[in-house]
């Protein structure tokens, strides 16, 4: 797998334009099977999570291809309603799949969803909501068989605002008959632009970004071409990045409401922080403060997707920090890998202690999984001396051409192919 070489302590100046949200685009493919009209999603990020999800794609008979950036997606001949062992668990978003497809097909299987090792990540919400509207669920040696006569139209309440089991729930609710009123729904920017995508496609979807969404199922969908909204913790990790190594950096595409608190966090640290419409502006020193406490929550609550990202700039702030992650079970599996560059960080259950090192020292460390991979990188750009980070085929899940991206702000930072 690939490395990268970074040369730690240079500034970040310039603007950077946030890629399309992944985990926007990924519940979006796999709404496009909803119908066997063609689909074009614009501008979509080249990173190794969205081929995944295409290959599912393809596996299930849609045909899809990318052009200018684009992805089209045509489905008319599709018919096979289940997708292979290999990829579902490479990808946990495949389990997003079971919703399209019973509703296109009443019929779906999967193996247990894999992705990234932050916890255990299983899928209770999403299958007992499902039973909800009508499926019956067969889970033999690790495979979910899923089929109903029809979906018909229910009241769900979820325990947990789950983003994926929201999302499964939508792309399942479209094609019941009746209406469907899920309370407790997650209410992430991303369910808002799956919401906007179904209602292009003719669905009748109401409530997103509230945590009780309407959906009028039954009605016949149709093609759409659509953009979807930009990528929140990318951007977050651009404002991090700048943090970390001083300058000035203005990220475009995002506004602030949706980083939840990372903009109050950033303030606290020391930085200077001014948004306008979908620009956030950053100006840092490099010397930060400790934040006391960063406490995971679902939105609008601070972010999972940027506690690995922020824990790396706290270990290389000055004072203490007490870092909580309450939404997966061991999302810290960074941290050995950040000590290696001198992090004082001492992790107990959901809980780490930071204590600012006030800078951290270049050393060759792994990534473990997509965002720790891009904390590591984060404290290699803003420690003192050369890195090496490897295994970054975490990291290209998620981030579209992450070093073109930090180099063009004036990061030291470079890509050894390795077979
Ligand atoms: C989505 O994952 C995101 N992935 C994750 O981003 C993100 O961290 C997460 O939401 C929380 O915001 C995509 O959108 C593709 P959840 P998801 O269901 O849907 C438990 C990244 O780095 N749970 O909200 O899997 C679960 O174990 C990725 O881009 C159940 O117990 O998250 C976890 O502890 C990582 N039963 C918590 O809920 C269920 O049926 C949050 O999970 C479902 C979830």
């Amino acid at each position: 797998m690939d490395k990268f070489i970074i040369c730690g302590g240079k500034r970040l100046d310039g603007s950077v334009c946030a890629q399309s949200a992944k985990n926007s685009v990924l519940p979006l493919l796999a709404a496009s099977v909803l119908t066997g009209d063609p689909v074009v999603i614009r501008e979509v990020p080249d990173i190794s999570d969205v081929h995944c999800m295409a290959e599912i794609l393809q596996e299930i008979g849609a045909e899809v291809s990318f052009a200018g950036g684009d992805v089209r997606i045509e489905s008319l001949h599709a018919g096979n309603h289940s997708i292979p062992p290999t990829l579902t668990r490479e990808l946990r978003s495949s389990v997003f799949m079971l919703g399209s497809l019973l509703a296109r097909f009443h019929r779906a299987a999967c193996a247990y969803p894999g992705g990234c090792d932050i916890g255990l990540r299983p899928i209770d919400l999403h299958l007992n909501a499902l039973k909800r509207l009508g499926v019956s669920i067969r889970e033999r040696e690790g495979y979910i068989t899923c089929e109903c006569d029809r979906l018909t139209g229910a009241e769900i309440a979820l325990d947990f605002p789950s983003v994926g089991a929201t999302e499964n729930i939508l792309l399942a609710a479209v094609g019941a008959e009746g209406t469907t009123v899920l309370g407790g729904a997650a209410k992430e920017p991303e369910i808002v632009d799956l919401q906007n995508f179904l209602n292009a496609m003719g669905a009748n979807v109401r409530g997103a970004g509230t945590d009780v969404i309407v959906i009028k199922g039954g009605l016949p969908l149709h093609g759409a071409t659509y953009t979807p909204v930009k990528d929140r913790i990318e951007a977050g990790s651009f404002l991090i990045a700048c943090a970390i190594c001083g300058g000035e950096v203005e990220v475009e595409g995002v506004g602030g409401d949706t980083l939840g608190l990372l903009l109050h966090k950033l303030r606290e640290n020391g930085c200077k922080i001014h948004t306008k419409n979908d620009k956030i502006k950053i100006a840092s020193t490099g010397s930060l403060r400790c934040n006391r406490k960063i406490e995971t929550m679902p939105f609008p609550g601070f972010p999972t997707d940027l506690q690995a990202q922020m824990t790396a700039l706290n270990a290389g702030a000055e004072g203490v920090s007490v870092i909580v992650e309450n939404l997966f079970e061991t999302r810290y599996k960074y941290v050995p890998e950040l000590i290696k560059m001198g992090a004082d960080i001492e992790v107990r259950g959901r809980n780490a202690v930071v204590r600012g090192a006030g800078r951290l020292h270049g050393a060759n460390v792994a990534c473990g999984d997509l965002r720790g991979g891009a904390a590591l990188v984060l404290a290699a750009l803003g420690a003192e001396g050369v890195s090496e980070v490897s295994d970054l085929s975490y990291v290209d899940r998620g981030y579209a051409g992450l070093e073109q991206k930090l180099r063009a702000l004036g990061a030291d930072i470079r890509r050894i192919r390795e077979e």
